[in-house]
């Protein structure tokens, strides 16, 4: 253990051409992990986020509007690989629509018609950036060429995070895999953003640009879409950093959340990682601890840059302590620990930040393939300008483990997800192939019939189970 395995760590980065300001940011982590720093943020310490202002109820007039977002550039990340669903690229490139006439859009073309869209309704500039890692970066700009519309005023349409080292679980040194010497690097989560950012001079670009905002949110949520009276609220605040929160509801038991230190009345972020397992229950709470964080942010540039140039990109973020296998396929590949930071945890760094509650709808994340099975159902339409509108409550959907990668989720739903707008919710028990035209309602179930089995097209799937047609 020691500063053998940073020492290694640190020369492997520099060889690879890794930038400074990631390197230290790194090193900051590599020390906080071998302290065993836990970061555990504790109840007693803490005070709920007060009431907040609601989008719904903003009084923003609409040139105000129209001026604010004239002044914004979207940032989306998408540096991560979607290992939960299986993935070694971005999750972004999945198809999760069809068109009328047969055509599939992923992720990048649903948030790239978004983005048109608005700058044809409100004349905005919106430069689109991509927040690539070294594995999503080909792919995702490849795709983007489809529009040749998209750069504006000389802007790049992406910048590249950084990466490091995987370190060997038992000794923290970096892990060596010959098998495939990529697996041996990871992205150092979306809290890389800040030196990323400052490596690669696009804060600075975009001022240049004129803009003054910046809207980030995950590849990922389709539901962050560009929002004018948002962007109009945010300027008129004249706050550094604003997080847009949803409301909690009791299925609501995952995800990071904002709280006030008592310390010093600064907003700090908590994700279930740093909470305390006797806080875990009173952290859940929605009576108590009302709303969580969507991970869609505003920043002003101005003071964005000014905080990159104090700390050279080195933001005093908490350490994520992420267990992991080496090849993440592979469960009995050589443990290892990636050293990863949110980006959001950075509330605690502006003076001055805030928050904002939104409506669900700027929520609509991918997590698992039972999120994607809702996303391509017919619970949401495609509008016009590109967005995903719900027609009924989304069911709570449980796919059994073999449905867990893509690859395998995408062999029993072979023709599209069936019906799920009549439905509450829909639990999959055993390995069933969906044929084409299956209709699901209520709080339907189908269990395990302990062989590979069909649902016949046109079924109806219920709590009895299936009824063909
Ligand atoms: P998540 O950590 O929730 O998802 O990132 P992921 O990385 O795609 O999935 P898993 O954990 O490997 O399954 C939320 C958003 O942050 C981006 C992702 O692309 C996603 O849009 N992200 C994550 C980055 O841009 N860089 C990172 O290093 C990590």
């Amino acid at each position: 253990m020691s500063d053998g395995g940073l020492k290694q760590a640190r020369e492997k980065m520099t060889q690879a051409g890794v930038a400074p300001a990631a390197i230290e940011t790194f090193t900051r982590f590599y020390r906080l992990l071998e302290s065993g720093a836990t970061g555990l943020v504790r109840e007693d310490d803490v005070e709920p986020l007060p009431q907040l202002d609601r989008a719904a109820d903003l009084d923003v007039s609409d040139d105000a509007a129209a001026a604010a977002l004239a002044q914004t550039a979207i940032i989306k990340l998408n540096g991560g690989l979607g290992t939960s669903m299986g993935m070694d690229r971005a999750k972004s490139l999945l198809p999760v629509r069809r068109t009328a006439d047969g055509q599939d859009l992923t992720f990048l073309d649903v948030i790239v018609g978004q983005v048109r869209a608005a700058r044809a309704a409100t004349g905005a500039r919106l430069p689109l950036l991509l927040m690539n890692s070294f594995r999503t970066r080909d792919d995702s700009l490849a795709l983007l060429d489809r529009y040749d519309d998209l750069a504006v005023d000389g802007l790049p349409l992406d910048f590249l995070q950084n990466r490091e080292p995987k370190l060997r679980a038992d000794d923290l040194t970096p892990v060596d895999w010959p098998a495939d010497p990529t697996l041996e690097w990871c992205p150092p989560g979306h809290g890389d953003l800040y030196p990323a950012l400052h490596a690669s001079g696009v804060v600075r670009a975009l001022l240049d640009a004129g803009l003054r905002y910046a809207s980030v949110s995950n590849s990922d949520n389709l539901g962050a879409a560009p929002d004018a009276r948002i962007a109009g609220w945010f300027a008129a605040t004249g706050a550094p950093y604003a997080a847009e929160m949803c409301l909690k509801t009791p299925a609501d038991v995952k995800g990071g959340q904002l709280v006030v230190r008592k310390a010093d009345g600064r907003i700090v972020q908590r994700e279930t990682a740093q909470t305390h397992p006797d806080d875990l229950a009173v952290s859940l709470d929605p009576t108590r601890h009302r709303y969580f964080h969507t991970n869609n942010l505003w920043f002003d540039l101005e003071a964005l840059a000014a905080e990159l140039d104090r700390t050279g990109g080195v933001l005093e973020l908490p350490l994520i302590r992420n267990a992991k296998t080496v090849d993440p396929a592979d469960p009995a590949s050589t443990p290892v620990i990636q050293i990863e930071s949110a980006m959001g945890a950075a509330v605690a760094v502006f003076e001055g930040a805030t928050a904002i509650e939104v409506g669900r709808e700027r929520f609509l994340p991918v997590k698992t393939t039972n999120d994607l099975l809702v996303l391509r159902s017919d619970v949401y339409a495609l509008t016009d300008d590109a967005r995903l509108v719900a027609q009924a409550p989304a069911p709570l959907v449980t796919l059994p483990p073999q449905y867990k990668t893509i690859a395998r989720f995408d062999e029993r739903f072979p023709d599209g997800a069936p019906s799920l707008r009549g439905a509450t919710s829909l639990t999959v028990e055993g390995d069933w192939t969906f044929g084409r035209g299956v209709v699901v309602e209520g709080d339907a179930v189908l269990g395990d019939p302990g062989a590979p089995s069909r649902v016949p097209d046109g079924a109806t799937v219920t709590a009895a189970g299936v009824a063909a047609r």
